[in-house]
């Protein structure tokens, strides 16, 4: 017999998992956000808001699930201008085609979390989200619907002055740059060659953020542990930590395997993705994490179903199962055997 949703409810693992090494400021990045609601008056988002967090930690403890995902990411083309050397896409050709998601089809995407009431919006996963030539008025009207929280990730290096208003100006709550590197040298062996030009562009961000007095969208700034970077690291913390209001070390993915799928075993596997997000790539399908291993995992596409009917379908039910008893899919099994975090097999969304 097939779990419905209810008693899913009740048997999510109660697991804790370390996938990522946070460094915050002075500050939790959450407790930034909430007291720039409550500043501005706007009390009933800053109350929907804590829900919302306390939603999102009962998830990650296994204690509570939602009929409707509290996150959801889209990825709106595939299209990206750089060529990082960890990125799935140097492996796969076909992800350089600049496919994309039509301008409507994203409208009405968001009106619907609005209406199911969806948390949080991320724009920026698979892709460089600043090449969509849209991306401006999808922000706004993103904006418009005032989520309680809004991620861009972004590789930072097409940050000009109007993309920054912009990103200022539409509820953007949390700003995520990949940078990877203390030094130029690095940088140019990891993502290319605009270094500088990247450093330039997130000051600008700090500078102007400053001049309007806010504290918001809280900047996030990432390192993939490799190889490459093993050695910047504890600069990497040292320097962003008094910056940046999150500095977020990440495991590198062994993105070989995504093809490759070469493990078949997995003891006590742990993530909490089925519980926390949808993920809907530019092509549609519905996805429920944004893993490059989900490329194998598809629910379904908006042409025929709505994104809480995808969060509700007999897919996701029987993902959440496999977790739930520890039995899960190959590919999932093979995403959390590439983490390569040593300790541990476990993926975790850190929203
Ligand atoms: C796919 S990118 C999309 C957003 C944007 N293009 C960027 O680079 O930030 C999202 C995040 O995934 C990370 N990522 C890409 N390939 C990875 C891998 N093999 N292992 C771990 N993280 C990876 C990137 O560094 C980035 O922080
Ligand atoms: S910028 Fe992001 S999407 Fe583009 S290649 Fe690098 S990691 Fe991949
Ligand atoms: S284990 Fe990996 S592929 Fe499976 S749902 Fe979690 S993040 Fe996605």
């Amino acid at each position: 017999m097939g779990l419905s949703n209810d008693n899913v409810n009740e048997l999510i693992p109660r697991t804790e998992a370390i996938k990522h090494i946070i460094h915050r400021g002075s500050k939790d990045p959450n407790k930034i956000i909430y007291d720039y609601y409550v500043s501005h008056g706007d009390t009933q988002k800053a109350q929907r808001f804590l829900q919302y967090r306390e939603v999102w930690e009962s998830i990650r403890k296994g204690e509570k699930s939602l009929d409707f995902p509290p996150h959801v990411a889209f990825a709106l083309s595939d299209a990206c201008n750089l060529h990082c050397a960890h990125c799935y896409r140097v492996f796969n050709k076909d992800r350089t085609l600049k496919r994309r998601m039509e301008f409507d089809e994203i409208f009405k995407l968001i009106d619907e979390c609005k209406e199911i009431g969806v948390h949080s919006i991320n724009l920026g996963t698979e892709s460089e989200m600043f090449l969509y030539d849209s991306i401006l008025e999808v922000m706004a009207h993103i904006g418009s619907k005032r989520f309680e929280d809004f991620w861009v990730c972004t590789n930072g290096t097409l940050l000009n002055d109007e993309k920054i208003n912009v990103i200022l100006n539409s509820g953007v709550t949390r700003l995520s740059v990949s940078i990877d590197a203390v030094s130029n040298e690095t940088y140019n062996k990891v993502r290319g060659k605009h270094f500088y030009k990247l450093m330039s562009n997130i000051f600008n961000f700090l500078d102007r953020r400053e001049k309007r007095g806010t504290a918001l969208p809280v900047l996030r700034v990432t390192m993939i542990k490799s190889n490459l970077t093993i050695n910047e690291c504890d600069d990497f913390i040292r320097f962003w930590s008094k910056i940046a209001d999150e500095v977020d070390i990440q495991p590198l993915i062994d993105i070989k395997n995504i093809d490759l799928l070469k493990y078949d075993y997995i003891q006590d596997p742990y993530c909490n993705y089925p519980w926390t997000m949808i993920y809907i790539n530019w092509n549609g399908d519905y996805k429920p994490c944004c893993s490059e291993f989900c490329k194998h995992l598809t629910i379904g596409n908006i042409k025929d179903m709505s994104i809480k009917d995808a969060w509700n379908s007999p897919y996701m039910i029987d993902l959440r199962r496999q977790f739930v008893e520890k039995k899960v899919n190959k590919y999932c099994t093979n995403c959390l055997r590439s983490l390569n975090s040593g300790e541990s097999y476990s993926a975790l969304s850190t929203g």
